[in-house]
């Protein structure tokens, strides 16, 4: 087990699209064991490959995260391993939705209210369910990276630019 560095906006690996995963190996399965506890320990909800630096088509979610309110619910998490969003209805807003891999800011982001995802599990089983409410908008978040689309991409253009500029000029004052 290990806590892999979450990289961040504008890192080249978070902007493009990453692969398919053809076999599901053990390599693969350890990387989805260290995404799981690089995820709680930041903390957060959901990961995704391209943000440890791996452009590769797989996903983590923490399955805990729709009863955030059962402080005794021990943390879990599942993955998905190559996982596509096959349907989608209602619209809802995700409120002060943020991402590891952008720092120091927050959103609302329009999203679908449901989706159906298809993915394999970790042992390369066919998956198909319908996402929900905190759960569609996770699928939705960790879906985009795959594609290198992070949330500030479906924000208001202005909102994105000041966004730019506020981190451009962080990184010029390091
Ligand atoms: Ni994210």
């Amino acid at each position: 087990m290990a806590i892999l560095k979450i990289l961040t906006y504008p890192e080249k690996s978070l902007l493009q699209p990453s692969v398919k995963v053809e076999t599901i190996d053990e390599h693969i399965k350890q990387l989805t064991h260290d995404m799981g506890e690089t995820m709680f320990a930041a903390p957060g909800i959901g990961l995704a490959a391209p943000q440890v630096g791996v452009n590769k088509r797989i996903i983590i979610y923490d399955t805990t995260a729709e009863n955030p309110d059962d402080e005794n619910a021990a943390k879990e998490f599942s993955a998905l391993i190559n996982p596509e969003i096959i349907a989608a209805s209602g619209s809802i807003v995700s409120e002060k939705e943020a991402c590891l891999s952008v720092e120091d800011y927050s959103a609302d982001v329009k999203r679908y209210e449901t989706v159906t995802v298809t993915a394999l599990d970790i042992e390369g089983k066919k998956l198909e369910f319908d996402a929900q409410g905190v759960l569609a908008i996770i699928m939705q978040h960790e879906i985009d990276h795959l594609d290198g689309i992070l949330f500030i991409d479906r924000i208001s253009l202005l909102k994105r630019t000041m966004y730019k500029k506020k981190i451009t000029k962080k990184l010029n004052d390091k």
